[in-house]
Formats: C-alpha cells, structure tokens, sequence
C-alpha cells in the first residue's frame, strides 16, 4: 500500500480548491494500491514559518511542526491541488513545503492545478523548481484545468469532462509508479 495524501493548497474562504480535493480524493481512492487522505492547508493552519533551527536538523519546537513533520512522514506520494496567484503558487503552499525537509525527500508528486487561459500551468513550472529542490519526483502527467469555471455549478458542484477524468487517471497511475519505485529506494537507504 501506498499512502498518498491530497494537498489542498488554496486556504482562502471560498476558495474552489477543496472542490477539486474532495473530487479528487474519489478518484484515488479507486486505486487499490493508494490509501489516501486529504490533507487540507487551510486546516492544518501553519503559522508563516516560525522554527528557528533549518529543518534537515528536525529540531522542532512547535508542536504544530511536529504534527505536521508526522504527517508528511508517513507519506509516500502527494498531489498538490492548487490555483495560480499570481502567475505562481500561493504562499500557503511554500509555507508548508518550507517548515520540513527529510520528510519530502524521495517521494512521488503529481499536480493537478486549475485557472484561466492558464489553466495553473505557471504555478505548476515554479512548483516543479521548488519540489525539485526537496528531492521529489513530479511526475510529468499533469491535470491542468483551464477555464475551471466552466466545471462548478452555482452549488459548487464539480463535473468532469472525459477528458479530466482520463488525464486524472493516467496521473495517479504514474503517480503509483514512482511511488512505489521511490519507497523501494528508501527503503535500500535505510538498512545501509
Ligand atoms: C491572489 C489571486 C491571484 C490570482 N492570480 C491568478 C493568475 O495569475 N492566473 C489565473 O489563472 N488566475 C488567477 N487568479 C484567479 C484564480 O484562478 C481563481 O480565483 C481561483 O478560484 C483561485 O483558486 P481558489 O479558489 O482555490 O483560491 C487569482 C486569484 C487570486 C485570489
């Protein structure tokens, strides 16, 4: 089994990104091999960082760092739902990716944004620098919703297209793949 945890990364009140979270939560959970949780930032309610040592030494005085050092430990893949702000990712998103580090490392990440024209495609290239930069794994099978107002209904209902659902598909397959392969890699560092 294969712990994937979907990373809602819009916090705003209103915001579309828990729709898209919860529709992509049933889509993952039809993979047997993913036990999946959504992970909501808007709940998890990180403070902007606030541990004064780097966290690759993992001295955390917070207990909201501990809690969310666990979290992200027992993880072997994620996806990242998220918007475009601002030609980028948002904040929140930075923010949690920067009070950890060891914890991300070598794990499976697919993204699945929505926007405009754009379809949250901007965010997602700087998002591959950052997670890059942990030592994750994007997988290139993207989700990339443009015009996702189309979509949602007046009672925030989300219908995908065939399209979406297949792109969504063959992301969390790939997703799968590279998680299994980089939990195997762990795995191999750790009796050394
Ligand atoms: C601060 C901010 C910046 C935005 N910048 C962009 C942008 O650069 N590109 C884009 O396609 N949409 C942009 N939008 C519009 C968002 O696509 C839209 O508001 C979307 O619903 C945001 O996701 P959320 O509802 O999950 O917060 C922006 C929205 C906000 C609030």
């Amino acid at each position: 089994m294969l712990n994937l945890k979907i990373i809602v990364t819009s916090t705003r009140p209103g915001r579309k990104g828990i729709i898209f979270g919860n529709w992509l939560l049933e889509e993952a959970k039809k993979l047997p091999e993913f036990n999946v949780e959504l992970v909501d930032l808007a709940e998890i309610n990180l403070p902007l960082m606030n541990e004064a040592n780097h966290p690759a030494m993992r001295k955390y005085e917070h207990q909201h760092t501990k809690d969310w050092s666990a979290k992200i430990e027992e993880a072997d893949a994620f996806i990242f739902v998220t918007p475009e702000y601002n030609y980028s990712f948002t904040a929140a998103f930075k923010n949690a990716i920067d009070y950890l580090h060891s914890e991300w490392k070598h794990k499976a990440v697919g993204i699945f944004s929505y926007g405009g024209i754009s379809a949250g495609t901007r965010a997602q290239q700087m998002m591959r620098l950052v997670l890059a930069s942990m030592s994750m794994t994007v997988v290139n099978e993207a989700v990339t919703i443009p015009m996702y107002t189309q979509h949602i209904d007046e009672d925030n209902n989300f219908s995908a297209t065939e399209q979406i659902e297949r792109t969504t598909s063959i992301m969390l397959q790939s997703v799968a793949k590279w998680g299994r392969l980089l939990k195997a890699i762990r795995e191999d560092e750790t009796k050394k």
